[in-house]
């Protein structure tokens, strides 16, 4: 169970890391360049350049954190083994994340959602979508053989929980506008 559960969260924090650091990033130049499609903005104010960039170089730097962690003795130490990230990998899962925002934020003013509306189940998974089908792309074979059935499952059941929870510490402590 330990096992399952960790393998599972240690294989997508190279996902779930690069829309926190987004937050913290945020500001500037919006990708839309303020363009409007049927009325309301492409993306808006809340998908920026520099929000993107960071998000996806801290994912590949906390792949390749990860990557130094997994020594064999740690591994020794746990009792099992834990995924490491090759290149592609890691530039798969956390550009993946961001792109996978942005696209829900796509849907989301397309829908009549202003910035910052809540979208239920979609805010809480668009991410993971975005950074599986990039890993999937960029590295597929490692993605097939790190992301198990079991694992998938143990995701889409703890993320929207991990999800929520940081959405609401950042909220508390001001650095999101919203607490989802
Ligand atoms: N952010 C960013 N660039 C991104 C993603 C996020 O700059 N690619 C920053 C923005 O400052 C954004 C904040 O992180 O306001 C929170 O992200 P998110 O909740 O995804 O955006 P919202 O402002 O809620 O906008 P949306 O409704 O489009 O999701
Ligand atoms: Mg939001």
């Amino acid at each position: 169970m330990l096992e399952l559960v960790a393998g599972a969260l240690w294989a997508m924090l190279p996902a779930y890391v690069p829309n926190n650091a987004a937050v913290l990033a945020g500001g500037g130049e919006p990708i839309d360049g303020d363009r409007e499609m049927g009325g309301s903005r492409l993306l808006g104010d809340g998908k920026t350049w520099r929000g993107t960039a960071v998000g996806t170089l801290v994912g590949l730097a906390l792949a390749a954190l990860l990557n130094v962690a997994v020594t064999p003795a740690a591994e020794a130490a746990l009792g099992f083994s834990l995924p490491t990230f090759p290149p592609l990998a890691a530039l798969g899962l956390a550009l993946g994340a961001m792109l996978g925002d942005i696209g829900a934020s796509f849907i989301k003013r397309r829908s009549g959602r202003e910035r910052g509306a809540s979208f239920p189940g979609v805010d809480q998974l668009d991410f993971v979508a975005g950074a599986l089908l990039l890993a999937l792309v960029l590295a597929p074979d490692w993605t097939l053989e790190t992301f198990t059935l079991t694992r998938l499952a143990v995701i889409v059941v703890i993320t929207p929980l991990l999800h929520l929870v940081t959405n609401m510490i950042g909220y508390g402590v001001g650095v999101k506008n919203e607490p989802w």
